[in-house]
């Protein structure tokens, strides 16, 4: 492959074109009022923050002041695709009802508004303010339209974020570089200074500054690159540093680097990691990753021969024998165990054949694998075939390290099958890499490995906390899209939604410390009629369900179910005949998914019907809390633990939730069941 112009990635990113920048409006100084919508529309959420009409991503600036949460936002106030970045602004008093308000910074003639935070500069460090009346100071990204340049600009206010002055026209830093953006400031009172976190996109950097008056940055040390999305093209955007107390020990706390990235995700696209570890006011010094484990099971080849021994090759883009890691002009290939493994980079991109392994009798019920290379769903592929048709496949992900992926074959043991690693394709990342096939009892993903996601959903980018949270609690709130279909999602007269605000935590769990993420308190509020019972079977909850009818888009859910006995328990959501989506756990693979396959609209991209899959370690009693929205759905497992957030786009007829179980009758110990009432019409 190559590697695409530095300048050109984040628009490439944004799926836009160079031209598509050239000429410019500017929205009229004071504002621009949205007329009313009706907030009935299809998909519009009823608890969920969406601005009135036209395109929204990253939230930006979140700041409390004065019993006001202020959210911005990157805003184009001028349509529904990404474009003329502006700050758009809503406040909240509770976090859950919002107020659209007009616009804070629009776009400039000279620089558009990318993301970027705001803080409460209390003692009036900046001079911007007055020691009586202290200023809210943001610090964002401006995007020079004329040379590509991003370099961090600041702007203030002194009544309550509702007017915005710039500071001067000139950055308060610039690193000269077209890739550096999205400055988080907070207070670091151990040194008494402010510290800045901003990406280095297409380094993988996250680069730390320190100022005492917010216009003044001195350089300290970078992090990264480390850990997922640090492959050529792939992009590190939006970084947030808190500080959390362990189990609510405040005498205990740990640093947590919040990250997105644009590739190198889990689903594709972007998504977001966290590191755990210190930070002394100068570097942030990351805690190991989490061990990556090998899945247990019967090794089937692992490619270590001279030869191909008793597979079958055809074409050219395999050759004699396995590939001894990289080949030339080829980037650096990681990942495969040994020092061999299949890279059909043979001769480049151009080469193509197939290489097919001898009949066997599935006897395990998952084929796991390691899988690089080209994101060819079909023609850079590995395939399993039964009764001569491909009945699995897995494609790479267009990075050259290997990652842990499973065929799940529990229905096909006793079948004679074969695999086929194919290689069809001839244009860029036409090729692939493929590794250490073991038949394993438990289904076996890189999702396990060595990165520690924020969210296991697809839906869930640019998330950062608030300043001056009035309790101390660090609270962040995320886009809820993905940079791969964002702009095709189909709602209208607006387009994207913020997740609901979710409070951070660190907890001690059986496999480290982890992040934990819960929706605010305040969510209650919504609640309208409910339904709780305890400790009956599993087919008793059925009953009560049935009998009190429960239907609607807006559900909370919240179930603590047993989990000692064999079979998989669940919830199928927004259903109707031709519709479900199924949050399934299987207490013998310790897995829990998210089957999105019937969900509704994917029209739009197949992206959205997909299986999300998470592993959750099984320790008796299932705890999960969900949110249904009109066009989403938020899981909250294990105390928050680990989280899903998809867009779901069911029909209109399409509602309510069913409870079951695949085998035996488990103890459900609670059961409660909110309807949740919209936020726009009280
Ligand atoms: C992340 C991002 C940021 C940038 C903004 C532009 O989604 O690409 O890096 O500042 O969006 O709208």
């Amino acid at each position: 492959m190559t590697v695409k112009p530095i300048a050109a990635s984040l628009l490439l990113t944004l799926g836009l074109t160079l031209t598509a920048c050239s000429s410019v409006s500017v929205p009229p100084p004071g504002g621009f009022q949205p007329p009313n919508a009706s907030y009935n529309e299809q998909w519009r959420p009823k608890l969920h923050y969406t601005p009135q009409r036209n395109w929204m991503n990253d939230p930006n600036g979140m700041v409390y002041l004065n019993g006001e949460y202020h959210l911005f936002y990157q805003y184009n106030p001028q349509g529904i695709k990404w474009g003329h970045m502006s700050w758009g602004h809503a406040v909240s008093r509770d976090l859950i009802h919002w107020e659209e308000l007009p616009i804070a910074i629009p776009e400039a003639p000279d620089i558009a508004i990318f993301s970027g935070s705001v803080v409460y500069d209390r003692n009036n460090t900046s001079g911007f303010g007055t020691t009586a009346n202290p200023p809210l100071v943001a610090l964002f990204t401006g995007w020079n339209k004329s040379n590509n340049n991003q370099s961090q600009y600041a702007a203030y206010s002194l009544d309550q974020g509702r007017t915005w002055t710039r500071y001067g026209t000139a950055p308060v830093l610039d690193i000269g570089s077209t890739e550096s953006r999205d400055p988080k400031v907070f207070w670091h009172a151990a040194t008494s200074k402010w510290i800045m976190v901003f990406a280095r996109a297409t380094d993988h950097k996250v680069a730390i500054y320190g100022s005492t008056n917010l216009k003044n940055w001195t350089y300290l040390s970078d992090f990264g690159p480390l850990g997922a999305g640090t492959a050529p093209g792939q992009l590190w955007e939006v970084p947030d540093l808190v500080q959390l107390p362990i189990d609510g020990n405040t005498a205990n706390q740990k640093w947590a680097l919040l990250l997105s990235i644009n590739g190198g995700t889990l689903w594709g696209g972007s998504g977001m990691q966290y590191f755990l570890g210190n930070f002394n006011g100068v570097t942030f010094t990351p805690d190991p990753l989490p061990a990556v484990n090998e899945p247990g099971g019967v090794l089937y080849q692992d490619f270590e021969g001279s030869t191909y021994g008793s597979w079958t090759v055809t074409g050219n883009a395999f050759g004699a024998g396995p590939a001894q890691g990289t080949l030339p002009d080829q980037q650096v290939v990681t990942g495969y165990r040994g020092s061999r493994l299949v890279n059909t980079f043979l001769n480049g991109d151009s080469t193509t054949g197939t290489l097919t392994s001898p009949d066997f009798v599935i006897g395990k019920p998952y084929i796991s694998f390691l899988i690089g290379g080209g994101n060819h769903p079909g023609e850079t592929a590995f395939n399993l075939i039964v009764d001569g048709k491909v009945v699995r496949s897995a494609t790479g992900q267009n990075e050259e390290l290997l990652r842990w992926n499973a065929f799940d074959v529990t229905a096909l043991q006793g079948k004679t099958a074969r695999l086929q690693i194919v290689d069809t394709h001839t244009g860029q990342w036409g090729h692939i890499n493929i590794d250490q096939i073991v038949f394993s009892d438990n289904a076996f993903t890189e999702n396990d490995n060595r990165v520690l996601w924020a969210d296991f959903g697809r839906d869930f980018y640019a998330a950062s906390t608030f300043d001056n949270h009035p309790t101390g609690d660090k609270v962040w709130i995320g886009w809820m899209s993905n940079w791969q279909y964002a702009e095709k999602v189909p709602t209208y007269p607006w387009r994207s939604a913020m997740t609901l605000p979710r409070k951070l935590t660190l907890k001690t769990t059986p496999d480290g410390i982890r992040l934990h993420q819960e929706p605010v308190a305040a969510l209650t509020t919504q609640h309208a009629a409910s339904l709780k019972f305890t400790n009956l079977p599993l087919s008793q909850m059925r009953q009560n369900l049935t009998a009190a009818g429960v239907r609607g888009k807006t559900l909370e859910v919240l179930l603590e179910v047993d989990t000692t006995g064999p079979g998989s328990i669940g919830l199928k959501m927004h259903t109707s005949a031709f519709e479900e989506t199924v949050l399934q756990y299987n207490p013998i693979t310790q897995k829990l998914s998210l089957d999105h396959q019937k969900s509704g609209d994917s029209s739009f991209d197949p992206g959205l019907s997909e299986v999300h899959v998470a592993t959750l370690r099984n320790t008796g009693t299932l705890k999960l809390r969900v949110v249904l929205d009109t066009s989403s759905i938020e899981v909250f497992a294990q105390d928050g633990k680990l989280v899903f957030t998809d867009l779901l786009l069911s029909s209109p007829s399409s509602d309510g939730f069913e409870l079951y179980s695949s085998s035996g009758d488990p103890l459900v110990k609670n059961l409660e069941v909110y309807e949740l009432k919209t936020i726009w019409n009280p």
